[in-house]
């Protein structure tokens, strides 16, 4: 049965000096999402919000709020993710030796769990945990910035995934370089919630967001097996 495609623009590609103005016009641009990047300098190479942030801006949409957490460690920051209003909470596979932990610590806090899992990662680190999560995302680029490029090897691992997850109740997200081409293709392997940062806020202005948000909706739904 087809998933409903899930649109995620990332609020790391949008103008901070005008971040409450971003988040209204991309939620009424189309946004079925709002993802949020937490980067710690650490777990990867770069620096950018974090809790306090996204409780600041909870307030100006009604849309879920998809945290991506990428930090390490991960445990003694979940309960102000959390707090801040986070409905889905994900940690990377690689953040530490305890993910199952954080994944069950996540569901105690009434979030959905995520796992994410770099490029360079084996599907494999998935099969134990398939009952404690909610959703997989898989990174189409190296996480730590944004507009990179959409590294294409991805796409077979999003098949097999796919396959992996089977008939469990368990939402696939992809992020990095999504643009209405790479949609498509990795639709076509199975995803259906799809971030887009650069695609997205590049334009810089609300008429700008719905196109770009359209265009990968369509883009998706028409590949979409
Ligand atoms: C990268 C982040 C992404 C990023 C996507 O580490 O996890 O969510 O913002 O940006 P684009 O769509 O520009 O690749
Ligand atoms: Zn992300």
């Amino acid at each position: 049965m087809k998933k409903p495609i899930l649109i995620a623009p990332s609020l790391l590609a949008a103008d901070f000096t005008r971040l409450g103005e971003e988040v209204k016009a991309v939620d009424r641009a189309g946004a079925d999402l709002i993802h949020l990047d937490v980067m710690d300098g650490h777990f990867v190479p770069n620096i950018s919000y974090g809790a306090d942030i996204i409780k600041a801006i909870r307030p100006l949409t009604t849309k879920p709020f998809d945290v991506h957490l990428m930090i390490s460690p991960t445990d003694a920051y979940l309960r102000n993710f959390a707090d801040a209003g986070a409905q889905i909470i994900t940690v990377h596979a690689e953040s530490g030796p305890h993910v199952y932990r954080s994944l069950q610590a996540i569901r105690g806090m009434g979030c959905q769990a995520g796992l994410a899992l770099n490029p360079g990662t084996p599907i494999t680190v998935i099969e134990p945990l398939l009952d404690v999560i909610d959703l997989v995302l898989l990174m189409t680029v190296n996480p730590g910035f944004g507009g990179q490029a959409f590294l294409h090897p991805v796409i077979e691992k999003c098949a097999a995934v796919r396959e992996l997850i089977a008939d469990h109740d368990i939402m696939l997200e992809v992020d990095g370089g999504i643009t209405p081409e790479t949609a498509a293709l990795i639709v076509e392997a199975g995803a259906h919630v799809l971030v887009a940062g650069s695609a997205v806020f590049k334009y810089g202005h609300e008429d700008g967001y719905r196109k770009s948000i359209q265009a990968i909706r369509e883009a998706a739904e028409s590949a979409q097996i």
